[in-house]
């Protein structure tokens, strides 16, 4: 284990999240949330989180792209429960947030915290955090150009979070429709919203290790991806030079999914899907399935019918294992932390961490030690400052050679 190169050990988990099939869990769509949950209790609620959305997504684009994909990430483990934003549970496990399926480059954090410091200060403990998510995830679609849809409220925070929850039950990319398909069918989600919902990959991106075994040494009889256009190889090989094994994934590159509409939520996506410059296995893999391809087709032709589509699916992963009424969870004070927590608990370290010491600072949990505020005061400075927004990448636009790339 000693000499195992930092993507080596990556490799092994995502293959360990793609092939284990224990601890399946299938989700249920719960009914009895609201549209205007919060009319009573703190009628600013939205309104102020659509500010913080807009303002932080017109310093940075990436939050958009993050914010959407937080709230999947959530709703699709366990539900929405915040249980993503947790950096730690009582119990000491690690949180989901540290599982190599999260891809150690969450993007948004920062956005929910500021959200969530701002609201405790205006109508403390009223407003929980898997409600700024699900209020949060709409509005950077909308300010990615979707059409604004309602989000129903009501969610509370749950209290656990467990990275040994995402294998076996959370898609990878290099999953094809038929295991796409069945995790989605689990967590109570049709072959169409699969489909659907993947077409948020129609902003953002993705580091180039997620998708450097389709451009280097694909097969035996093939180097590169023979279901990729090779021109579009081709590019991402420039923008994605090969894999050496000191390289920090933290710093790895950052691809577009979608290079002709890169900030735009649209199904040009789709269009891209079909001439083959599909950025993941499981993008392109939508192409391959005789089913998912004619959906592919008419959402590349019919913009409007996906925006629906997408805001329809988007409202039904987020009543997904909903946490409903006061018996149930808690409003958290700070969404990194389930309330109570006097201390902050030591996580027990999963076996590829204790066997590395000093730690690979790619895989260092960089909020774990942090003492926890003790004076509200400090509680509201504390949510603007613990953990970062962005995953440290920087995109690459096509024709842009890696060795320009400025990393951080
Ligand atoms: C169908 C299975 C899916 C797989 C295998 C998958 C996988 C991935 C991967 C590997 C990345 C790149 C992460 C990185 O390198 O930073 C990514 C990014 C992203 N995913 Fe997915 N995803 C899936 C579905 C979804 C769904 C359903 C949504 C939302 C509804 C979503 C939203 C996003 C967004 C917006 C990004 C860009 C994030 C950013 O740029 O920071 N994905 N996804």
């Amino acid at each position: 284990m000693g000499n195992m190169s930092r993507y080596t050990l990556l490799f092994v988990f995502v293959l360990l999240a793609a092939t284990s099939q224990l601890g399946t869990v299938d989700a249920l769509i719960v009914d009895g949330l609201e549209v205007g949950f919060y009319g009573r209790t703190c009628p600013e609620a939205e309104g102020v989180i659509r500010d913080i959305v807009n303002n932080e997504v017109g310093m940075d684009h990436s939050i958009a792209p993050g914010l959407i994909r937080l709230f999947f990430h959530d709703c699709f483990i366990t539900g929405c429960d915040a249980s993503i934003l947790l950096d730690e549970s009582p119990a000491g496990d690690v949180p989901e947030k540290e599982s190599s399926a999260n891809g150690f480059t969450l993007v948004g954090l920062r956005t929910i915290d500021i959200a969530k410091s701002t609201l405790e200060a205006m109508c403390p403990r009223i407003v929980s955090c898997a409600d700024i998510l699900a209020f949060a995830a709409r509005d950077a679609a909308v300010a990615a150009g979707l059409p604004s849809y309602d989000v129903a409220a009501g969610r509370r925070d749950g209290m656990r979070s467990n990275m040994d929850d995402l294998p076996g039950n959370f898609p990878v990319p290099g999953h094809h429709v038929p295991r796409l398909t069945e995790l989605f069918n689990q967590r109570g989600l049709s072959q169409e919203d699969l489909v659907v919902l993947s077409g948020a990959h129609s902003i953002g991106g993705a580091h180039c290790f997620m998708f450097s075994n389709r451009i280097y040494g694909f097969s035996k009889e093939a180097d590169i991806d023979p279901s990729m256009d090779p021109i579009y190889a081709a590019q991402l090989r420039q923008m994605c030079p090969p894999q050496k094994p000191d390289d920090n994934p933290e710093q790895a590159p950052k691809v577009k999914f979608d290079a002709q509409t890169e900030e735009k939520l649209d199904s040009a996506y789709y269009s891209e899907l079909l001439a083959k410059r599909g950025l993941l296995t499981s993008d392109s893999a939508l192409i391959e399935d005789p089913q998912t391809r004619a959906m592919v087709e008419t959402f590349a032709r019919d913009d409007a019918l996906w925006q629906q589509k997408f805001a329809e699916a988007m409202q039904k992963v987020g009543m997904l294992d909903v946490l409903i009424g006061n018996a149930k969870g808690q409003v958290r004070k700070q969404c990194r932390l389930v309330n109570g927590q006097e201390q902050q608990q030591k996580p027990q370290l999963p076996w590829f961490r204790q066997q590395h010491r000093p730690p690979l600072p790619w895989l260092q949990q960089r909020h774990l030690r942090r003492p926890l505020p003790r004076h509200p005061v400090a509680d509201l400075i504390n949510g603007f400052f613990r953990g970062s927004s962005g995953s440290g990448a920087k995109f690459l636009s096509q024709g842009s050679k890696a060795q320009q790339c400025p990393l951080q």
